[in-house]
């Protein structure tokens, strides 16, 4: 029996990027000890008194259907924090609760796009992006970011994809480079959005996560309230990945729309996860900076190490829990790199090529290891990459794949 294009041709000619992922798990499976620097996954557990709300809301009997586009308490909890931070009047009515960011990135796209429909998206890019958009039944359309930008979004390219499109999604601050959208790349995106009409859909899920300068979410733009659906999510901001909580915060005419598209997709999502996504919410900022904290201590750690040496150059990364690093000088591509890395040194980073073709030279490190080690895998990261430099100036350089079948 036949499925679906749209089904099987999901993740697109290129696959889905998560080649080196899956071979470290099945070395791991085979009992070798892989260092994970893979995916953003913390190293801590969803803090105990989240789990204690969880269990009392369960036990209390929240356990049966919850309201669909989530109980009004946690659509206002969430409201409210978003007001708060970004000075834009938001109420229940522009909230729907959703099973996760993921969950709302789809239901996003489905709001606004048709079938056959381009929808633009900043390469480098979250792994599941294109194929987020083609499960929609709408074209993915890659506009690319340059290092040498600063992987800030290009202003002229992003104008010469626009005309026609329906929309075009952004993620600031940004996985997998770190990078956090200027005020400029911002305004200049609402100018686009605004000039060819295109839905903005904003995806903030690193919202906490901020070293350097300041989040700004571009629904707080002049002219952006009516056209950006804001993708938002409990999973980074307060370690509850597992817990499949998110939401999306938009127009109330494309939420009542969007409350219908959850009543005939997921039926929403279980009142004691929502019970216990507002106790954690309710417990404010100061969790959400205890939460984030440790990565902003191994990015320091890191930067300290990265200066002295001047192999591995690193993307200026101000927010989100990644180092994304430029391994051009090793002659090896950021794929060949990462296998040869994981051949040799049994630590596992993501090749750059695993979110779009602008970041091929680069790889990306999560910084999701305790401190102590994380460092050590890091220095380890640095020495592997002076080695292959060397012997690049050496004419020893690796052929393309070599590394990869030595493994
Ligand atoms: C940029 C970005 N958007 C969305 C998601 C999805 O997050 P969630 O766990 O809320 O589905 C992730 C997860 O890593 C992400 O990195």
């Amino acid at each position: 029996m036949d499925l679906s294009k749209r089904i099987t041709g999901l993740t697109g000619e290129q696959g889905d990027g998560w080649g080196l992922f899956l071979r470290a798990r099945e070395m791991m499976a085979a009992g070798e000890a892989v260092v994970e620097l893979t995916i953003g996954e913390h190293d801590i557990a969803t803090a105990p008194e989240i789990l204690a709300a969880m269990e009392r809301s369960a036990r209390a009997g929240h356990t049966g259907y919850a309201a669909v586009p989530g109980t009004d308490s946690l659509r206002d909890a969430v409201a409210a924090r978003l007001e708060a931070r970004t000075g834009v009047a938001t109420g229940r009515n522009n909230v729907l609760i959703t099973p996760g960011g993921q969950a709302g990135l789809f239901a996003a796209h489905a709001a606004v796009c048709d079938g056959g429909d381009r929808a633009l998206f900043i390469d480098p890019y979250y792994a599941t992006y294109p194929g987020t958009i083609r499960a929609v039944g709408a074209v993915p359309v890659a506009v690319a970011a340059r290092a040498e930008d600063g992987f800030q979004p290009d202003e002229a390219a992003l104008g010469a994809q626009a005309a026609g499109a329906s929309s075009l999604l952004i993620n600031t601050p940004n996985n997998p480079t770190g990078v956090i959208y200027s005020r400029k790349t911002l305004e200049g995106i609402a100018a686009i959005c605004q000039e060819a009409d295109l839905w903005l859909i904003s995806d903030e899920v690193y919202d906490t996560q901020i070293w350097q300068g300041r989040h700004l979410s571009p629904r707080a733009l002049p002219g952006m309230g009516e056209r950006t659906l804001v993708v938002g999510s409990m999973s980074k901001s307060h370690a509850m990945t597992g817990s499949r909580i998110g939401w999306i915060i938009g127009p109330e005419e494309a939420i009542e729309h969007l409350t219908n598209l959850a009543t005939h997709t997921t039926y929403g999502v279980p009142g004691y996860i929502q019970d216990a996504a507002e106790f954690a919410l309710a417990r404010g900022e100061r969790l959400e900076a205890q939460i984030a904290a440790p990565f902003g201590r191994r990015r320091l750690l890191a930067l300290e190490a990265l200066a002295g040496q001047n192999v591995v150059r690193v993307v200026p990364s101000d927010g989100a829990m990644y180092l994304m690093l430029d391994v051009a000088a090793t002659g090896l591509s950021g794929e060949d790199f990462a296998f040869a890395l994981l051949a040799h040194e049994k630590i596992a980073v993501m090749p750059g090529s695993s979110f779009g073709q602008a970041a091929h030279n680069h790889v990306r490190v999560a910084m999701t290891l305790e401190d102590t080690a994380f460092l050590a895998a890091f220095k380890r990261i640095l020495s592997f990459a002076a080695a292959k430099a060397g012997e690049k100036s050496h004419g020893r350089g690796a052929s393309p794949h070599a590394s990869r079948v030595t493994s």
